[in-house]
């Protein structure tokens, strides 16, 4: 069975290194004694140097939320794969829809996503649709979107892929407003086929599949449990240590 997945992210929170390093340091005690969870924190760029200070002999990984697809140079504001690794920072996500509305194309993530695994990190690509209609749109959204990146990769590069199904409309909301089981279930096995008519079974098999959009402490373990992913990623409740600790938790009990 493959090791179950939980990845905060902060997204651009919080606004001190005081309250970045209160925040982790909650977290990674809170998460201590829980087996068979891979966390990662993908804290602002900004707070890496800070937190990976305080991250020695935990189990915490730490992480990026993008990262750009070159090496270096002229490019303004962007981090290079070698800035995050100097902070043992190994996990990136990319192509969260978040940085797709601000202009990323699906052939930006494509590069983005070959070029990090190229450079040795889990490449945590995000996917999902804006909105939902009866005539089942949001799955040939899905589809493009994870075509427009599988068609650059090769099958050996899958055993550093992670795909998150965040569906736009169900991110930022209440617990009660989050995504139905029921419908994850139904596109975590059309992603898992999707994966399988591209690279084969064995290979479909190795990529984890994550859920991420409105997970709180009290709807984490449906999603695990029925939802056929293999993790959460999890946004504003990561900011809260307690709630994030207790998400983590309750996905090593599912
Ligand atoms: P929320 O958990 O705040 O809905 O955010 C989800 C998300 O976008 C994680 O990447």
């Amino acid at each position: 069975m493959k090791q179950k997945i939980v990845i905060a992210n902060w997204k651009m929170n919080p606004m001190t290194p005081k309250e970045a390093k209160r925040i982790f340091i909650g977290t990674v005690k809170g998460v201590a004694h829980v087996k068979g969870v891979r966390v990662t924190i993908c804290p602002p760029t900004i707070f890496l140097s800070e937190l990976s200070k305080e991250n020695k002999g935990t189990k915490v990984r730490l992480g990026v939320q993008d990262l750009y697809s070159e090496d270096a140079g002229a490019y303004t504001g962007q981090t290079a794969p070698a800035m995050a690794l100097a902070y043992k920072a190994k996990i990136a996500i990319l192509g969260h829809s978040e940085r797709r509305a601000l202009g990323e194309s699906h052939g930006m993530v494509g590069n983005k996503v070959r070029h990090a695994i190229h450079k040795g990190f889990t490449a945590v690509l995000c996917v999902g649709e804006r909105e939902r209609n009866d005539e089942g749109a949001h799955f040939t959204y899905v589809r493009e979107e994870l075509e427009a990146v599988f068609a650059g990769l090769k099958r050996v590069e899958l055993a550093n892929l992670v795909i998150a199904y965040e569906p736009v409309w169900a991110i930022g909301k209440s617990a009660a407003e989050a995504m139905q089981t029921r419908d994850l279930y139904e596109m975590s096995l059309y992603i898992r086929k999707i994966l399988i008519e591209r690279f084969g079974r064995a290979n479909a098999d190795l990529v984890p599949i994550l859920y991420g959009g409105s997970v709180k402490g009290d709807n984490a373990a449906a999603f695990v449990r029925d939802g056929g992913v293999d993790g959460l990623l999890v946004g504003s409740a990561s900011l809260d240590p307690k709630q994030f600790s207790n998400i983590v938790t309750t996905v090593s009990n599912t």
